[in-house]
């Protein structure tokens, strides 16, 4: 028997094949493609999910467009932090009045923002002229909530709380032709007490190795080299699956995929990462050098609080044996600034491991309240003008730990992927190092998408100059 996401699957691939023929009479009548544009705030999460639009879009008949004036605008919105909200509301001022010129344009709201009640009350009060709301359980009926608005000229909401389905087989347009996300699990368990995640996207669900694999093998088919695995935390991947795997284990699998030659993966939680998956590290000659470990804070206080469920000490046991399995391992990390309560006391704490690990880089975040998290309750907020200031001495110590990091390599040669042009200089290629650093260099264009042999010669700070090698 079939599974219901094989007939859903099949069901949306229907409905896309009615609406391609329906583009297709459009396209002749008015003698122009529709054009398409999709604005992805957030995380490689919604990165993902906007090239699964996109795909599904293409299929249709769309032309992708690089602004927003088009017949066909998507917004995939983000909502960790209060500024990722209001970067929406900007953009669809201006939407409103791109439709104003031209009426049959549609406009779409989809991704994490949407799955919280309130930002979809003030859409539908105060932005009438959008025609789509979804959020970030269904993207797989795109297809059916276009057709929905083109037959019903209403606008279509749909807003699922929470869903078990895993539906993939559908049409998916990768940005780059020789890398590719490719989502592992959805979903999160953990609830950091700041933050927003899991009830925007649900309890966690683990997809099948099987598949996984199965996508992958087609990715390295179709010419990928380097793959990023995907998850809010891929640690706790495959442990409610009927036939329980471990992360460490999903790996050496995929190691063995021909033509996959790098693995990436974000992001671990440093609470269950295991004495496995250092191990399968050290040993993979295709897992990049890297690991992202957010902290988000130096104080086992705060981390109590904030439900991390891990200290100081544990922290920097795991960065030590992380170090000893992998001396070259690039580290980096996410702080959080200003956590309800956070004292002086705490915040030194913090800049204690900063100093400690040496990271290569981090994301530093001021604390933003986020309404629904046990955090946005506490009395104890931090007063906006004492966070700033913590946050700037705090970012003051990761850039200088940044700066001795770098340049580690200079006068190595490494291997780098070739990933474009540069956009500033035409005559060179712009690459990445394993640990993911930036390095440009002379070369033709026939090498992007291929992974060589590159002398860094010079390091700039966050970038490397370098030669290519001939091998
Ligand atoms: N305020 C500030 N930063 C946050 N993050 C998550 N929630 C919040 C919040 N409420 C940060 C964390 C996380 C990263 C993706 O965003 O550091 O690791
Ligand atoms: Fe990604 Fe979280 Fe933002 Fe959603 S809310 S886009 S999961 S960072």
């Amino acid at each position: 028997m079939e599974n219901i996401n094989t007939m859903e699957a099949k069901k949306q691939q229907e409905i896309i094949n009615v609406l391609k023929l329906q583009f297709a009479e459009m396209e002749e009548k008015e003698g122009r493609k529709k054009t398409f544009h999709i604005e992805t705030f957030g995380c490689q999460m919604n990165s993902r999910d906007s090239e699964k639009i996109s795909g599904i879009l293409k299929e249709i008949g769309y032309v992708e467009t690089d602004t927003e004036e088009a017949d066909f605008v998507l917004y995939n919105t983000c909502t960790v932090r209060e500024n990722a909200n209001n970067k929406l509301y900007g953009h669809l001022g201006f939407a409103g009045k791109l439709k104003k010129k031209n009426p049959d344009m549609l406009i779409a709201i989809c991704g994490c923002m949407m799955q919280e009640h309130e930002a979809v009350e003030n859409i539908k009060s105060k932005y009438r002229f959008v025609d789509i709301i979804f959020g970030t359980h269904n993207i797989f009926k795109f297809a059916e909530l276009l057709q929905t608005r083109l037959i019903s000229d209403r606008v279509v909401i749909d807003i699922w709380k929470d869903t078990k389905m895993i539906i993939e087989d559908l049409p998916n347009d990768r940005k780059y032709s020789f890398k590719s996300g490719v989502n592992i699990m959805y979903g999160c368990n953990n609830f950091c007490s700041y933050c927003i995640v899991p009830y925007v996207r649900g309890r966690e669900r683990s997809r099948n190795p099987k598949d996984i694999i199965e996508e992958i093998k087609t990715l390295a088919a179709d010419g990928v080299v380097e793959i990023m695995l995907l998850g809010q935390n891929v640690n706790s991947y495959g442990k409610n699956l009927d036939d329980p795997i471990t992360f460490a284990q999903l790996l050496q699998e995929i190691e063995k995929i021909d033509g996959i030659e790098r693995i990436r993966f974000m992001t671990p939680h440093p609470k269950d990462l295991s004495q496995e998956l250092i191990d399968t590290m050290k040993n993979s000659s295709k897992i990049c050098k890297h690991l992202h470990l957010p902290i988000q804070s130096g104080s086992s206080r705060l981390l109590k609080i904030m439900n991390r469920k891990y200290t100081k000490e544990g922290y920097l046991d795991l960065v030590r044996r992380i170090r000893e399995a992998i001396p070259d391992i690039s580290l980096t990390t996410d702080i959080i600034v200003g956590f309800p309560g956070e004292t002086e006391e705490d915040f030194l704490e913090t800049l204690d491991v900063v100093g400690q690990v040496g990271y290569d880089s981090a994301f530093t975040f001021l604390y933003s309240r986020r309404t629904g998290t046990p955090a946005a309750t506490m009395e104890n907020q931090v007063e906006d003008n004492v966070a700033k200031d913590r946050f700037d001495r705090l970012l003051k110590l990761v850039q200088e730990g940044s700066a001795k990091s770098a340049g580690r390599d200079e006068h190595t040669s490494q291997k780098v992927l070739v990933e474009e042009v540069n956009s500033q200089n035409p005559e060179l290629l712009t690459g990445r190092l394993s640990n993911n650093i930036l390095v440009h260099f002379k070369g033709d264009t026939s090498l992007i998408g291929s992974i060589v042999e590159v002398y860094l010669k010079e390091s700039k700070g966050f970038y490397y100059m370098g030669e290519l090698l001939d091998l």
